[in-house]
């Protein structure tokens, strides 16, 4: 199929080179031309694993600006960004402009499909239809129609190519049962593995038959926000326990196994620790309670869900304090700026909001991450941080080390040796990523999360 992908971010990009592999011929299109340049010369402007390897591939894929757009493509990808107001409402501005150019720029074609990739709130879908369709009727384009439909995403970010490869579900929403045809025709080599995955991703532990949900438009839109609102609860319930099981003296790590055994419940995301960030979570839930309010409707569980998530990173200045009395003036060393592991994304990353208390505080931070420095420096430029290249210098002299991002280094390091440089072998380890008992033999007070 001809497929064109507006918005060459992290979701537009992934979703092409996938389509693209799997047979497809896809054209993907950025406001950016110099992100288009980069692109066309194999450069990606984000860390996730294979995506250069993919890129790299002999693949019917190509890059332009909105004056390349194709108007005889079968199926139009929106995938721009959808980034949050000030009142957690998400801002449509980019949706809205790409509506309208898909609309102006198609002039002529008699029927066109337009799919709704980005995160959008729900309602977006008909509204996208309905400015289209404006568009084509003041420029004359009488017979013209336009079928819209959401496809919501699931990818995580240092995963974005395994969980499309190996997706769980592909949620197809829309009023027009030829558009879900077509997308199940597009989605059909990776619904029935009838193309083998790249080879350099990892493969699944288990076998995984995905399945097909094809559903209105308001339904795949709001899939979307409750599958990302259910993650971010089930992390809250375990890290809510932790407290918990701090004061009981329960392990909380086995209490998170005790219940993930459990088929009902499910292991997954009950790892407790600093609590989540990234672009999503946070996001996405600020954008369902705005929603909610316009129909005065109160969605309790969501907002104790970040209550619980701001007081993770709290609790890791009171464990601090407790251990070191007075933080004015305190050496910290931190490890880990990133939100997660295998991205250099630090939105919302515990990171930041950690380092601003401590700096608050009076403590001086050092910190330390493999890949997020330079792009922390970027975004967050004022942030009272002083950036190592190795988590050795970050140790150096430290009153406490707090382990913020579970990055495999990070369970090798020398902890022996990093001891004997800190001025106060105190160990906080926001993930859990460490064994207690070995930290403890190597000299250190480790405190970590239950
Ligand atoms: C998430 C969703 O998983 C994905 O489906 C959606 O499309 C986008 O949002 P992502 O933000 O990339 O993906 O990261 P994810 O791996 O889900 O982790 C989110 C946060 O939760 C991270 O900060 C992570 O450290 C934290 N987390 C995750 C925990 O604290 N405990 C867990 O058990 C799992």
């Amino acid at each position: 199929m001809k497929v064109t992908i507006i918005g060459a971010g992290y979701v537009g990009l992934t979703t092409a080179a996938a389509m693209a592999y799997t047979g497809h011929e896809v054209h993907c299109i950025d406001k950016d031309t110099e992100l288009i340049k980069e692109l066309r010369k194999g450069n990606v402007h984000f860390h996730e694993p294979g995506i250069i390897e993919l890129l790299s591939m002999e693949l019917s894929l190509s890059f332009g600006d909105w004056e390349t757009f194709d108007r005889g493509s079968d199926l139009i990808f929106i995938a721009v960004g959808t980034p949050p107001k000030s009142n957690g409402d998400a801002d449509l501005a980019y949706i809205e402009l790409a509506a309208y150019e898909i609309g102006r720029r198609a002039a002529n074609v008699a029927h066109i499909n337009v799919v709704i990739k980005s995160t959008v709130p729900v309602g977006t879908a008909q509204k996208v239809q309905s400015i289209i369709s404006q568009v084509r009727l003041k420029s004359g384009d009488m017979d013209a129609s336009v079928t819209v439909a959401s496809n919501p995403e699931f990818l995580r970010e240092g995963a974005a190519l395994f969980d499309t490869f190996y997706p769980g579900r592909i949620v197809v929403g829309s009023e027009s049962s030829g558009l879900i045809d077509m997308l199940d025709k597009l989605y059909k080599p990776i619904l029935t593995q009838t193309i083998s995955p790249p080879a350099f991703l990892p493969r699944p532990k288990k076998t995984i038959t995905p399945a097909f949900i094809s559903t209105t438009t308001a339904s795949a839109e709001l899939i979307k926000y409750a599958s990302n609102a259910f993650l971010a609860m089930k992390i809250s319930f375990i890290n809510e326990f932790a407290g918990l099981a701090e004061f009981l003296g329960a392990d909380i790590e086995d209490v998170a196994m005790g219940i993930g055994l459990d088929r009902r419940i499910g292991p997954e995301y009950l790892q407790a620790g600093v609590g989540w960030g990234g672009s999503c979570f946070g996001k996405d839930i600020g954008t369902t309670l705005a929603t909610a309010k316009k129909y005065d409707y109160n969605m309790h569980l969501l907002e104790a869900t970040v209550m619980v998530n701001n007081r993770q990173r709290e609790a890791i200045i009171e464990k601090l304090v407790r251990q070191l009395k007075e933080i004015r003036g305190a050496n910290i060393g931190i490890l880990g700026v990133s939100f997660k592991p295998e991205t250099d994304d630090v939105r919302d990353a515990p990171f930041l909001a950690i380092s601003r208390m401590l700096h608050k505080l009076g403590a001086n931070v050092k910190a330390h991450d493999p890949v997020a420095v330079s792009n922390c420096m970027r975004k967050h430029p004022q942030l009272p941080v002083t950036y190592c290249n190795e988590p050795e210098e970050a140790a150096e002299n430290a009153d406490a080390l707090l382990i913020l991002t579970e990055w495999e280094q990070y369970q090798t390091l020398n902890y022996a040796a990093i001891g004997q440089i800190m001025r106060q072998k105190l160990l906080i380890d926001g993930r859990n990523m460490l064994n207690s008992e070995q930290m403890r033999q190597a000299g250190f007070i480790y405190i970590g999360v239950g």
